[in-house]
Order: C-alpha cells, then structure tokens, then sequence
C-alpha cells in the first residue's frame, strides 16, 4: 500500500567550520530507513554524506556496499567497502535500526490514525453555462497520508479537480479540500472518495443533488417562521375568543 509510505530519518552529525565570514563548510550525514509495506518486507536503509550540500558517498542496504560519487566519495567507498566486518555491521543496520525502530515507531505514533470528518458541500451551484462547483473537505486526521477524488458513476473523475495541500491544524491534525467543477447531468451519481490509513476501505461519501443546502436552510427557516406565525396567530385568535365570550352584546 503505497499510502503508508514512510521515511524516517536521524541527522547524526552537522558540522560547520566557520571561516570567521558567513561562508564556511558544511558536512552532513544522514540515515534513512525508507519503506511502503506494513510488514517491512521492502525496507532500505541508506547512510549518506553530503559536503557543502553534494552527496558524495552513499551506502544502500539493497546493494549491499558503499558508492562514492565524486573522486573523494569512490575512494572512501573503496576503503570501507574491504573492510567486511563494517560492510557487516551496516547491512544488518536494515534490521537492528530501521525495522526494529519502524516497529516502536509505527506502534507509539503511526498506528494512532485518526478519521477524518468527511463534508461534502456546493460551492457554487450550475447556471446556464457555467457548471456547479462541489467541495469535499476532509477534517480533523492523522496522518498527514491522504488522498481525495472524485467518481462520477463509480468511475474516477481526473479533470477539473482541483485540490490544496494538507495543511496542519497545528494540533497533530490535518485538514484537506478537493474541489470538482462539473456540468451536472440527471441520473448521475456524483461521489468524493477519501483514502485515509484510519480507513480499512476507501470512504465514498455521495452528493445528494436533490435540494442544495443553502436552500435547504433558507427552507428551514421559512418553515420556522411560519410555524411560529400560526402559533401566535392561532394564540390570538383564542385570546380574542375568551375576551369577547365574556361579554354580552347588548342591542341599542
Ligand atoms: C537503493 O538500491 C536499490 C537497488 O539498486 C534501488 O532500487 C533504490 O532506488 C536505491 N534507493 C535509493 C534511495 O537510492
């Protein structure tokens, strides 16, 4: 399942040797464990160094050794690469690092997934030639992982879709907005699909086109005050009943 692709990463050394100006050097090394299966059956673990930003060395657990990139790094890479008992040390760095950390990880922090709360809205309703706007908007998740489209008849929508990034709420949550423009045609079915770790399946929420919210509230509200209207007309009504039943029409 690629939606739980993960990278974990651990600078272990940044070393800057200032000149006494603002330039300088900078020598940065970085290991990374990088997988997309629950089981970690593919995972890789990389050590890389970087000088003044240029990686110039690197070992892959996949291919087992060191690869220099500059004339330096292919020398390193030499040297390192005789040295088995270190070679040994770094191939089982897949297992003693990267899984057995993937596995507190994923434990503490990844299997903490949260639903999101899922609206779908209209944001702008179809007018002679100019077609409707739906909005779906995932709320409240985690992870960041997420991935928000559209199915028109169970089938999925690529054009006229336009979506933002996740954006953190600043609170471990995200929140996400996909937006369809679409010419609405009767008989269709119009969906928002939301694929989230939380979910075991795909969540399909449909858009029911029948009577559009805003309208739907300005009913409501209608509705209300007519409602109350007859209650006090009905209230006085009565009141004006009891008072004139009280008193005898005298002819004159
Ligand atoms: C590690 O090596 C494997 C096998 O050559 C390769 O497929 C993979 O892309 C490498 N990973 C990185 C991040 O370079």
């Amino acid at each position: 399942m690629s939606l739980l692709k993960l990278l974990i990463f651990q600078p272990i050394l940044m070393l800057s040797a200032f000149t006494g100006t603002a330039d300088g050097y900078y020598e940065y090394m970085m290991n990374e464990c990088v997988y997309s299966t629950s089981d970690y059956s593919d995972m890789v673990f990389l050590a890389s160094s970087s000088f003044n930003q240029v990686v110039y060395l690197q070992f892959n657990s996949s291919v087992g050794k060191y690869v220099g990139y500059t004339e330096l790094g292919v020398k390193y890479a030499e040297n390192f690469n005789k040295d088995q008992a270190f070679i040994q040390q770094k191939k089982a760095a897949v297992d003693r690092f990267c899984r057995h950390n993937a596995q507190i990880w994923d434990t503490a922090v990844r299997d903490k997934s949260v639903t999101p709360k899922i609206t779908l809205r209209s944001a702008r309703e179809a007018g002679g030639s100019r077609p409707a706007i739906l909005m779906c908007s995932a709320y409240e998740f985690y992870p960041k992982k997420i991935k928000v489209s559209w199915l028109r008849n169970g089938e999925e929508m690529t054009s006229d879709v336009t979506s933002t990034m996740e954006m953190a709420n600043g609170n471990w949550f995200y929140q996400i907005h996909s937006e369809l423009e679409y010419t609405p045609k009767s008989g269709e079915k119009i969906s928002c699909m939301v694929e989230h770790a939380s979910f075991s399946k795909p969540m399909i929420t449909d858009w029911d086109p029948s009577v559009p919210e805003a309208e739907r509230n300005k009913i409501a509200i209608g509705a209300s005050g007519l409602v109350l209207g007859i209650i006090i007309a009905a209230a006085g009504l009565i009141y004006y009943k009891k008072k004139s039943a009280g008193r005898i029409l005298v002819p004159n």
